[in-house]
């Protein structure tokens, strides 16, 4: 349509639709948000920038990124009855059940006052989402461990507040780590947005019917939470810790090459990119950075990683089938590090890729020739028969 960038008409036939906000070049191992590279924007820009490039198309100006900071630090705070849905749910209950409940819970605070063909009001219902998913997830980490909901601070960034909301606690002072800071920012920007994957389908079919925008981020919650998808870096990280040592790699390795065995090298593989996942790139040099300067550098997670990524990319099966380590391959190495449990991993995901989401919904909803979403199929059942009585079968 524009730039560099054409349609081949037979990929329109089967595009799922039209999209201005990432670009993905899977042989290139390439990905643009509204044109800029993710590497440049990871290490050069931050999370709520990201935010604001996503949802409106450019990078703000400096009255533009602090009115849109001030806005989001501003609704930060749950409904203080939301506190409520977390007594309901067991303690053992996985923190993405919870994600889920609670999100789509706001339906019930926020949605009776969401009349999405109202610019404004979509303007709220995004800015609500992306400033009260973090004390979601945050909270339903504390309520896993037991420990009281700590609540969000203003005087914090975004990454900071939602680190200080997991880690701190009542009876002493928490200072957040600046490493711990940058870091958890720039996994939530490497993990902001990513083209039509399939929980951004989710979020867009079910936003079609014109459901209302909190029980579409639930319904993407639902869909992200597959360790196929958005499980795969709590799958990864066990998956690394089960090989356990180097010289135990070739056998998960040829578990991964056998048909027979359903085992998948978790953080490996993807649909769309057939060279290198350039967040996997951005990733493995954050672990190396993060876990260097926590001087936990001989991890040996990290280092089962590195030789499997190594033994894996020189392999023919691999190399045949264009496998490269994906964006969970290292997340997850980080995010242990940082003192997170493997079941927060997903939850952290989500955080990050509700902006995706909401401005994917937001593209679709103002989208004037927007229609109700409505896959057809090939159908393969039987022909047309006449009911048979059950003394006849
Ligand atoms: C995410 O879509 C997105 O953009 C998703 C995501 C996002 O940001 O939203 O990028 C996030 O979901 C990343 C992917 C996380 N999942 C994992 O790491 C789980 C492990 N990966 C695999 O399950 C798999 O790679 C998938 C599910 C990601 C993709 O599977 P596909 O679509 O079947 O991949 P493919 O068709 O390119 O596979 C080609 C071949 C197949 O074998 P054949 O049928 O040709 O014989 O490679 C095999 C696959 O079976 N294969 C693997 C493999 N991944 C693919 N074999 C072993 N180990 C793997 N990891």
């Amino acid at each position: 349509k524009t730039g560099r960038f054409t349609y081949d008409p037979g990929f329109t036939s089967t595009a799922a639709c039209f999209s201005d906000i990432t670009f993905i070049d899977g042989d290139k191992g390439e990905l643009l948000y509204r044109g800029y590279p993710i590497d440049q924007l990871a290490k050069q820009s931050h999370f709520l920038e990201v935010c604001y490039l996503l949802l409106y198309g450019e990078l703000p100006t400096a009255q533009q990124l602090e009115d849109f900071e001030n806005r989001v630090t501003s609704h930060t705070m749950l409904h203080e009855q939301m506190v409520n849905f977390y007594r309901g749910f067991r303690r053992d209950a996985h923190p993405m059940a919870v994600v889920c409940g609670v999100v789509g819970a706001m339906s019930a605070f926020y949605h009776d006052s969401t009349d999405i063909n109202d610019a404004w009001q979509r303007e709220v219902a995004t800015v609500r989402l992306i400033a009260k998913v973090p004390t979601i997830c945050a909270w339903a980490y504390k309520y896993a461990i037991g420990q009281p909901f700590v609540y969000p601070r203003n005087d914090l960034d975004y990454a900071s507040n939602f680190l200080h909301m997991c880690f701190a606690v009542p009876c002493e002072d928490y200072v957040v780590d600046p490493i711990l800071s940058r870091a958890m920012d720039r996994i939530f920007t490497l993990h902001a947005d990513h083209e039509q994957n399939a929980s951004t389908s989710t979020v867009r079919l079910a936003g079609s019917s014109h459901a209302n925008p909190f029980a579409c981020i639930a319904a993407g919650v639902a869909c992200l939470w597959g360790p196929a998808h958005g499980g795969a870096n709590q799958a990864c990280l066990e998956m690394l810790r089960e090989i356990g040592t180097p010289d135990r790699i070739p056998e998960f390795i040829a578990r991964a090459k056998d048909k027979n065995d359903p085992f998948r090298l978790m953080g490996f593989g993807h649909r769309v990119y057939k060279n290198f996942d350039p967040r996997a790139k951005v990733m493995k040099e954050s672990a190396d950075e993060v876990l260097g300067l926590l001087g936990v550098e001989d991890n040996p997670a990290l280092q089962v990683a590195k030789e499997l990524e190594k033994i894996a990319l020189e392999d023919e099966y691999f190399i045949s089938k264009k496998l490269y380590p994906n964006v969970d391959f290292y997340s997850g190495i980080i995010l242990d590090a940082m003192g997170f449990p493997t079941s927060m991993f997903t939850p952290i995901f989500a955080l990050a890729r509700t902006v995706g989401w909401i401005a994917q919904w937001k593209e679709m909803i103002e989208d004037p020739v927007q229609k109700i979403g409505r896959p057809r199929q090939l159908y393969t059942g039987a022909t047309a028969r006449d009911y048979v009585e059950v003394e006849g079968r």
